[in-house]
């Protein structure tokens, strides 16, 4: 029988309909595995379930000789060395779509909670601060309606926050290395902007593109300059794309309004400067945490690695030419 390991704790019943069909060594721990561990699972393995979490690397490549899929359980790949699968005929699949709007609603609640500074007003209560009623300048907020969003990287995710911001009547403008199609540019209501005009025009700025080494620190010190000292920034894509550093620096000194945070570079851990930032709200890499969404990946995952162990072809393969 083929056996597929699962790197980290899943749904019982994916793990009980994946158990109907190959061996399974089920990660029921769900402690992130040291590499040494990861490679002793995997070496004689024919499938592994990864999260991003796992690094798949030449190094764990060379000690799973059986190895035929590599099946992660997110849309972003960045954690595996896709170029030495394929080298080594290995398949790797992802689990796009099924997270777009999960993601684009939490996009939307970092972003709303920066703006309306709900961080720091469940702060203030919780510790005893509100002793008066109301005050016409307690802590002031942005208004997110009629506000301009720029939104760079206008993918399946990307698209999806433009379609809740129209609801905001929001002036939608993006930025993507490749222009969308007319069509979808008026049925989204959004501009294609220039990159250094985005980031002086827009009052909210979401970032949304997928990791890779061409993209680290798009967002830096230069780039938050360019930003209107009212601005708030989002990143719900990867740690990396923004340089933390530059960001800390940059909310502590006000020289942008605040920032909503899902992701940061090295998480767990994370730059100790955004911690006395109440300018920052900070969520725990929770993008697709929704039961339904997490559900939803953890079975295209399965799919995904039996179609491959029984030779079909994936539903949604990353490196086709590895077949
Ligand atoms: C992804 O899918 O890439 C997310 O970051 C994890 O859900």
């Amino acid at each position: 029988m083929k056996k597929v390991v699962v790197t980290r704790r899943i749904f019982p019943e994916v793990v009980e309909a994946l158990r109907a069909c190959v061996d399974v060594d089920h990660n029921e721990d769900d402690h992130l595995w040291p590499a040494n561990e990861f490679a002793r699972r995997i070496a004689g393995a024919h499938g592994v379930l990864t999260t991003i979490m796992d690094r798949v690397d030449e190094a764990l490549l060379a000690g799973a000789a059986n190895l035929k899929v590599v099946s992660n359980i997110a849309v972003g790949t960045n954690n595996i060395d896709i170029a030495a699968c394929t080298r080594r005929g290995i398949r790797v699949t992802n689990t796009p779509g099924v997270l777009n709007d999960t993601t684009a609603d939490l996009t939307w609640a970092l972003l709303m909670a920066a703006a309306r500074r709900i961080a720091e007003g469940d702060a203030f209560v919780r510790r005893g601060d509100w002793k008066v009623g109301f005050t016409m300048q307690s802590p002031l907020g942005t208004d997110v309606h009629h506000a301009t969003v720029g939104i760079i990287g206008m993918g399946r995710i990307g698209q999806a926050i433009a379609r809740r911001a129209r609801g905001f009547d929001m002036r939608i403008v993006y930025n993507n290395r490749n222009r969308l199609p007319p069509g979808d540019e008026e049925r989204l209501g959004a501009s294609w902007m220039d990159m250094h005009e985005l980031l002086a025009t827009a009052d909210f700025v979401v970032v949304m593109v997928p990791y890779s080494p061409a993209v680290h620190h798009l967002i830096g010190a230069a780039e938050i300059a360019r930003m209107k000292p009212t601005a708030i920034l989002v990143n719900t894509a990867r740690g990396g794309v923004v340089d933390d550093a530059a960001l800390v620096e940059a909310l502590r000194a006000k020289r942008i309004a605040g920032a909503g945070l899902d992701v940061f570079e090295g998480e767990p851990r994370l730059n100790a400067g955004f911690l006395d930032l109440p300018n920052a709200v900070l969520t725990p890499h929770i993008g697709s945490a929704t039961r339904a969404t997490r559900l939803a990946m953890c079975e295209m995952a399965v799919a995904n690695v039996l179609a491959v162990l029984e030779g079909r072809a994936p539903p949604n393969p990353v490196n086709p030419q590895a077949a």
